[in-house]
C-alpha cells in the first residue's frame, strides 16, 4: 500500500454510503505487518490475541503493555501504508482514567497510530479520555475475549432479545464517545445488521456475519499457521503450518542423508590458500 491510511480515513468507511468494506488483520511483527501491507488490507491489528497465537497461552489475560508495546513496534518498524492500531490489554484501561492515558500513549509512542480497548457503555469515561489526549480509539464489543471469565467462556453475545439491544446502546454510546469505528465479535449476523445500521462509524466484523462495514481474520487462523483450533467463522486462505512442517521435515531428512548443504551452499578456499594448508584435492568440496 502506498498512500497511509488514516483514522479519519476509516471512520468515513461505511458500506451503506458506497464505500468498499474495510480490511483488516492482525500482525504482530515485522514480516507479518509487511506481508498485510504488500496485500493490500486497510488496518494492521496488533491484537492482544498475540497472547494466544504467538505466545502460547491459553487466554488473552497473560499480555501487559509492555508486550503490545514490544510487538507494536516491532510492526510499525515494517512502516506499513495500513493504520496501525495497538490493541490495549487487559487492567490497562480498567483502573484509572490517568492509567488509561498513559497506556494508551505507550501503544502510540511505540508506532501505534489508534489504539483498541474492549467494552460498551462502561468503558465511556476511558475512551473521551483517550480521545481528548488526541489519540483515536476503535471500540471492540460482542464476544469480549478479556471478558473470557466474566462470560464463563468464549460464547456468542446478544442471542437474546435484551442483550442485543444492550449491543446497539454500547454500540451508539462508543460512536457518541468518539470510536472512529467498533470491533463486533461473535455476535448472530442478525444483530450485527442491526447494530451496524443504528451507527454512523464502520462496524468490523469477525464472527459477525456478513452485514459490517468491514471484515477481520486473525493473521494465523487465516494463514493456518494456528490449526489447532478453527473457529467457525475463520476461512483458511492458506496451509502455512502444514507447508512448513513438510519444508522442515524434508531439511532435516537432506541433512541426515548428507544432501544438505551442496558444494554450491558452501564457502570456498581459493586454491592457493587451499594448497597452504595442504587441503588440495583432499576434502569434498574443497579443489583448486
Ligand atoms: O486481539 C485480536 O486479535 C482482536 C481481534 C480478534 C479483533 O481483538
Amino acid at each position: 500500500m502506498s498512500k497511509k491510511m488514516t483514522a479519519p480515513a476509516v471512520r468515513g468507511r461505511k458500506v451503506r454510503s458506497g464505500a468498499d468494506p474495510l480490511v483488516m488483520v492482525t500482525a504482530y511483527d515485522a514480516p507479518g505487518a509487511r506481508i498485510a501491507d504488500e496485500a493490500g488490507v486497510d488496518v494492521i491489528l496488533v491484537g492482544d490475541s498475540v497472547a494466544m497465537v504467538v505466545l502460547g497461552y491459553d487466554d488473552t489475560l497473560q499480555v501487559t503493555v509492555d508486550d503490545m508495546a514490544r510487538h507494536t513496534a516491532a510492526v510499525a518498524r515494517a512502516r506499513p501504508g495500513a493504520l496501525i492500531v495497538g490493541d490495549l490489554p487487559w487492567m490497562s484501561y480498567h483502573v484509572s482514567v490517568e492509567e488509561t492515558v498513559r497506556n494508551a500513549a505507550a501503544l502510540v509512542r511505540a508506532g501505534a497510530q489508534a489504539v483498541k480497548l474492549e467494552g460498551g457503555r462502561k468503558r465511556v469515561p476511558m475512551i473521551e479520555a483517550i480521545v481528548a489526549a488526541e489519540m483515536p480509539v476503535m471500540g471492540h464489543i460482542g464476544l469480549t475475549p478479556q471478558s473470557v471469565h466474566a462470560m464463563g467462556g468464549f460464547k456468542v453475545q446478544g442471542r437474546q432479545h435484551d442483550a442485543a439491544l444492550a449491543l446497539m446502546e454500547d454500540a451508539k454510546a462508543l460512536e457518541h464517545a468518539g470510536c472512529f469505528s467498533i470491533v463486533l465479535e461473535g455476535v448472530p449476523d442478525e444483530v450485527a445488521r442491526l447494530v451496524t445500521d443504528s451507527v454512523d462509524v464502520p462496524t468490523i466484523g469477525i464472527g459477525a456475519g456478513p452485514h459490517c462495514d468491514g471484515q477481520v481474520l486473525v493473521f494465523h487462523d487465516l494463514l493456518g499457521i494456528e490449526d489447532r483450533i478453527v473457529p467457525k467463522f475463520v476461512r483458511r486462505y492458506a496451509s502455512v503450518k502444514a507447508d512448513s512442517v513438510a519444508a522442515v521435515r524434508s531439511f532435516a531428512e537432506d541433512v541426515r542423508t548428507g544432501r544438505f548443504p551442496s558444494s554450491e551452499e558452501s564457502y570456498h578456499l581459493s586454491g592457493e590458500v587451499a594448497e597452504t594448508l595442504g587441503l588440495y584435492g583432499s576434502a569434498p568440496g574443497i579443489s583448486a
